[in-house]
């Protein structure tokens, strides 16, 4: 009876009712949305929701604790990774620390969270990419208006900007590909109200949001924050109008990291308001068709533009990269000199390399000095500073008097006191925490020399004291000895301890000697002892004194950060000019395109020396839409992004893939490239591909630039012809746009369009030989006489049969279609071949010679050759 009673009060109280799990839950009640590290000895531990939530993201097992609650737990000195897992995959962590030590409390110990991490507000190295921003975003709109903010606080760069708040969210959407935020806040009712955002942002993997209540983005509060934060009277102080919406997007990022982060924000120096004057807008759909920053095949940085030009040797300059290649510039003088720049190293190889050898050296200043301000620095990283600066000024002597350099160079700020103080002050190879002593350079401080002169002297003077004391009484026996209990002390025997005098005080009695302390004694103990924890403490307060000078320059530190950053880049670019021969392009108000052997930059680079055939482009006022039309796989969709690139490559600064470019600098460059289904947003293939060009239509100007791969190819023929038709001719009309455009396609009807004026066919050519055809894949000014889809079937494997049936009805079509009789009369097995046993033996044996004349029996090893020798077999069966 007992038993069955004690078992119901059990299930009752579920094991949530102990003192601990009621500490737990008190904790997690002010933390709904983080998961609880809770602190137990060596481990933190994750109850109830947490743990099952968590287990999914750490792989880690679900056990249960007195049968009832979800549980599980990570080794405390591993911590570090698991966090690590849970911030990567978009979630808050709240770490809760027992306060006191368990020994010295009866019940239970107290318990609080002491940190809160999350995606957008980490600072450790070990939770940050090097060469990636970590931005947490907020947004909020009004009326037709969005205004976005972002903010890295691992390098203190904060940004805010307007963007039109459209009903395909196109602006937006582009927006949050290029920031990549890994937290995003926004107010609740905007959350709610807008179920089109909410799955934009969605899209966004690993992402986490965290939706506040209107007043957390009150005009005058969050004004008044940022005001105070910046130490100003105004947003127009900063340049930032605020016409368009409230800006309460910034405040309410600092009101945010104030109850979070809980860290200095100091480094953040400047709340920069981005424009969009004189820079290119790059939509979604353009970054991702161009692969500027990764492929498309599987997301990485591989086959990308950023992998080609990517030469950077600090991780400041490789994030500045990603930010240039997706914003390219507009401004003719501001492009000019990014080139004359490129152009000085390129030419000078022997400065280019003294310059690359310093910048190498230099450690990230950026993140850093979040770092100092934030106390997660260390002695090290002073050293990291110093080294870093002594580079700054090196580069600064080396560069300042080059005209092209002079304006960037000579706001290098190598802030010469401060090294001298680091060089003064911290040793070249300090200890990696603070609290560990051995920082400070010998002979800086006197009081830490004195100090350090006792402790280490502490062992000759205790044999001198020794000795002397000896040669007063003389008592043999006697000896100066330490252990953790009593301290320092003089042993002498039982015997002989009747020859001290009075001024030995007995400390302890042994069954075989006695041990004393005298006045000597004691006081050098206590200043020994004094002297350690002395030593200690001084060595910190020297390395706060220093940090704080350093801190106090971080301005001229940022300056310095991103000044290193751009010749990391001008250096990058000259190199991979050199290396693939790349020129300069020249850019100027007109409308032409020119570009004389132009190739593409990633394709030429996975080919063989010169197996890429480089092609010209001519587009002028006269001719500026571009019909291509050819074979499949000769290369049309390679030309298309290739101009592209070009162009895009040009307006960020960098040389070009051609012998020539003469560009006429674009406003915007548009491309709809293949079908990116999106099933995700419940539309179709075809959808997709009109709604892009939708967006094409209604935002291209003359200046732009529009590559259009196959428009129409998504839906029947005859429809897909009249749209791309009518298309052509709309962007052809002047009236409408007369952009530059360069439309590939296999609708050989709209070749005819070339008689209207504007357009110009082109084709790639295809050379006729005995088995086949060869493409040279080269551009050339005159339509394509057929497409060779049957033929590249053939080369991409589809059976024989499948392919000489193909022919015949596309013989029977073309006829038909001369005579106005579309129907083909043909059947597979009737008319042509038929599956006959005779016939399939016929292609197995074709298959398996096929198979050994494709063979390169010198690169074969055994074991390969083997599997080929048995997949040969099974298919003579
Ligand atoms: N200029 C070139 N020089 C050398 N090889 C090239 C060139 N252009 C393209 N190629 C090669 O041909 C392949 C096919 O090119 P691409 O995809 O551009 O053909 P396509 O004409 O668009 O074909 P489809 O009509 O099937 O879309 C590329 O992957 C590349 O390897
Ligand atoms: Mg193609």
């Amino acid at each position: 009876m007992i038993l069955l009673l004690w078992r119901f009060l059990k299930i009752m109280s579920n094991g949530y009712d102990t003192p601990m799990m009621k500490q737990h839950s008190e904790i997690k009640q002010k933390y709904p949305d983080a998961f609880l590290f809770f602190r137990c000895g060596d481990f933190y531990e994750l109850f109830g929701n947490d743990a099952v939530e968590a287990v999914k993201i750490l792989n880690i097992a679900l056990t249960k604790r007195q049968n009832e609650i979800p549980m599980c737990g990570v080794p405390y000195h591993a911590a570090d990774t698991y966090i690590n897992r849970m911030i990567k995959a978009g979630k808050k962590v709240a770490i809760c620390e027992q306060m006191e030590d368990p020994k010295s409390v009866k019940g239970i110990v107290k318990r609080a969270v002491t940190e809160i991490i999350t995606p957008g507000t980490v600072l450790e190295e070990k939770h940050l990419l090097n060469k990636q921003n970590n931005y947490l975003l907020s947004l909020n709109i009004k009326g037709l208006w969005c205004e976005v903010s972002y903010i890295d606080i691992s390098t203190g760069d904060f940004e805010v900007t307007e963007v039109e708040f459209t009903r395909d969210l196109n602006v937006l959407k582009a927006l949050l590909f290029k920031v990549r935020p890994k937290e995003i806040i926004i107010p609740e009712n905007i959350w709610e109200e807008n179920a089109k955002l909410r799955e934009l942002i969605a899209e966004n993997e690993n992402v986490l949001i965290n939706r506040y209540p209107e007043w957390f983005f009150n005009k005058e509060e969050t004004t008044a924050i940022v005001l105070k934060h910046f130490k100003i009277s105004s947003y127009k102080a900063m340049g930032i109008g605020g016409e368009k919406t409230d800006i309460t997007t910034p405040g309410a990022l600092i009101r945010y990291l104030n109850d979070n982060f809980r860290g200095d924000l100091s480094h953040v120096r400047r709340l920069r308001y981005n424009n969009n004057i004189g820079t290119m807008e790059l939509d979604e759909s353009t970054i991702k068709n161009l692969e500027l920053l990764r492929n498309q095949n599987d997301g990485t940085i591989v086959n990308s533009l950023l992998e080609v030009l990517d030469r950077t040797k600090t991780s400041m300059g490789a994030r500045l990269l990603k930010k240039w290649i997706v914003t390219p510039l507009t401004d003719i003088e501001v492009i000019t000199k990014r080139l004359d720049t490129v152009e000085f190293f390129y030419r000078e190889q022997f400065i280019l390399e003294k310059t690359n050898r310093s910048v190498k050296n230099i450690i990230d200043l950026e993140r850093l000095a979040s770092r100092l301000v934030t106390d997660k620095a260390g002695p090290k990283d002073l050293i990291g500073v110093k080294n870093s600066l002594e580079e700054c000024l090196i580069l600064k002597e080396l560069l300042n008097n080059i005209p092209v350099l002079h304006d960037l160079v000579s706001k290098i700020n190598p802030l010469e006191d401060v090294v001298s103080l680091i060089n003064e002050a911290i040793k070249d190879e300090p200890a990696t925490f603070i609290d560990e002593g051995n920082i400070v350079r010998d002979g800086y401080s006197e009081e830490l020399s004195t100090l350090k002169d006792i402790a280490t002297k502490g062992k000759e003077y205790i044999a001198e004291m020794e000795k002397n004391i000896k040669e007063k009484i003389a008592v043999p026996s006697l000896k100066i000895k330490y252990n953790k209990i009593i301290g320092y002390h003089f042993e002498v025997s039982k015997l002989q301890s009747v020859q001290l005098d009075s001024s030995f005080i007995i400390r302890q009695s042994l069954v075989n000697a006695c041990r004393y302390t005298n006045k000597e004694l004691s006081e050098f103990e206590s200043k020994i002892l004094t002297a350690r924890d002395s030593i200690n403490e001084m060595e910190k307060e020297i390395y706060y004194t220093v940090r704080n000078k350093v801190v106090e320059c971080l301005d001229a530190i940022q300056m310095n950060a991103d000044i290193i950053s751009r010749l990391d880049i001008f250096t990058s670019f000259a190199e991979v000019a050199a290396d693939y021969k790349y020129t300069r392009p020249l850019l100027n108000d007109g409308y032409e395109l020119s570009i004389e052997e132009g190739r593409h930059p990633v394709v030429e680079t996975k080919l063989d020396y010169n197996e890429f055939i480089p092609n010209d482009t001519a587009i002028n006022a006269n001719d500026f839409i571009m019909i291509i039309t050819g074979p499949n796989m000769a290369g049309k969709s390679t030309y298309l992004r290739q101009n592209a690139i070009i162009v895009l490559m040009a307006q960020i600064g960098c040389f070009v893939p051609a012998k020539q470019a003469v560009i006429g600098v674009i406003d915007r460059i548009f491309t709809r490239i293949g079908s990116s289904d999106n099933l995700s947003r419940g539309e179709s293939t075809f959808f997709v591909e009109m709604a892009e060009t939708a967006y094409i239509l209604n935002n291209a100007t003359s200046k732009s630039l529009i590559i259009m791969d196959e428009i129409g190819r998504g839906t029947s023929t005859h429809d897909g012809l009249a749209i791309a038709w009518a298309i052509l001719e709309y962007i052809r009309d002047k009236r409408n746009i007369g952009a530059k455009t360069l439309f590939a396609t296999h609708y050989h009807e709209l070749t005819e369009l070339e008689k209207k004026g504007g357009f110009k066919n082109y084709s790639v050519a295809v050379s006729e030989k005995n088995d086949g055809f060869v493409f040279l894949h080269k551009i050339i000014d005159r339509p394509a006489e057929r497409s060779y889809g049957v033929y590249v079937a053939q080369l991409a494997g589809i059976p024989d049969d499948v392919v000489q049936y193909a022919e015949k009805i596309l013989e029977n079509l073309q006829d038909s279609v001369k005579t106005d009789d579309v129907k083909v009369n043909l059947s597979f097995e009737q008319d042509l071949f038929g599956f006959t046993e005779e016939k399939k033996a016929v292609n197995k044996h074709k298959e398996i010679v096929d198979i050994l004349k494709f063979l390169d029996l010198d690169r074969l090893t055994p074991l390969q050759a083997l599997t080929v020798l048995y997949d040969l077999k099974k298919k003579s069966n």
